[in-house]
């Protein structure tokens, strides 16, 4: 299994659609230690293979590096998602001895847009060519909204030059907000499509085809099962377990806590919940 964390609830920056600033998702009180997540994947007897931290902002956790540092003896590999703002030389350097690689969030390769959007540009675009040069850049991730389309294929060949892969996701907010891709002409749609598919076609074309389905039909698939929480469970910051992030809000939805309960609690809670038919504009980007 693959335990995603969300180590730091807070953030530097204020990206306009973030899912923490529009949406539903709160900020939990952080409760989280290193001893208590040590204590707890030792316990699982090796069945956390892979740890994600992400946030809120995880670098700005100031314990970040010994918390990464500790959890690295204990799995297989780390991932980190960030704005990639706070990466400096030496942290990425500590990072890479530490087996753990970093995504990074960029939604234009254009100054100004970027900064509209999100904030950050020149120190985003520092940290990716940072983690570039040190050898932990894992990947791009970017949002799709009605501002950035004419970027598309800017930011794929400045992943290809980064050599790294990149994520779209379309951005999640409500229809009625004017970045909502749904708002797009059918012309509009198509030209997304269009480049999507040529980047997609290799080996993720089950993603592109989740793309049509929503830009075209506004649908979005009934899944029988989650493949997400198939291999994935995500700690929030106060200490609780859900089977993914759109429903780490829901309380009904909590497997168990990290003070209280072991893996096989969690494994148990997460069997008897039927999932897959509740998948959400939010579920799209953990399905690349
Ligand atoms: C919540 S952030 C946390 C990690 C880090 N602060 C970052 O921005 O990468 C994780 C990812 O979710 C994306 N995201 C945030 N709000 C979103 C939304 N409303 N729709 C789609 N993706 C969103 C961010 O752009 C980022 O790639
Ligand atoms: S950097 Fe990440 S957590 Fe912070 S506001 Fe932007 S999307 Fe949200």
């Amino acid at each position: 299994m693959d335990l995603h964390i969300i180590i730091y609830p807070k953030c530097n920056l204020k990206c306009s659609y973030c899912f923490y600033n529009v949406n539903s998702l709160s900020y939990k009180k952080n409760k989280l230690d290193l001893a208590s997540i040590q204590t707890w994947i030792d316990k699982s007897n090796g069945q956390i293979e892979n740890v994600t931290f992400t946030g809120g902002e995880p670098t700005l956790h100031r314990n970040f590096l010994e918390i990464v540092s500790q959890i690295s003896d204990q799995v297989e590999s780390i991932k980190i998602i960030s704005n990639g703002t706070m990466l400096t030389r030496e942290m990425a350097e500590s990072l890479k001895q530490y087996k753990a690689k970093i995504d990074i969030s960029l939604d234009s390769i254009t100054s100004n847009l970027h900064e509209e959007i999100r904030g950050g540009f020149k120190k985003t675009i520092n940290g990716i060519n940072i983690a570039k040069e040190i050898g932990i850049l894992s990947g791009i991730n970017t949002v799709l909204t009605t501002s950035n389309l004419d970027q598309v294929d800017d930011l794929i060949a400045f992943a290809r030059l980064k050599e790294t892969k990149i994520n779209f996701s379309p951005v999640d907010i409500e229809e009625s907000n004017s970045l909502n891709l749904l708002s797009l002409s059918l012309q509009e749609k198509n030209s997304l499509l269009r480049k999507l598919e040529n980047y997609y076609c290799d080996d993720r074309n089950h993603y592109f085809k989740l793309f049509y389905l929503y830009l075209h039909n506004n649908k979005l698939p009934n899944f029988t099962k989650c493949y997400f929480s198939l291999r994935n469970i995500i700690l929030d910051s106060d200490g609780n377990f859900y089977p993914c992030y759109p429903r780490k809000d829901i309380q009904n939805s909590c497997l168990g806590s990290i003070f209280n309960n072991s893996f096989e609690d969690v494994m148990l809670k997460l069997q008897e919940m039927k999932l897959g038919s509740c998948f959400k504009l939010e579920c799209f980007g953990l399905y690349q």
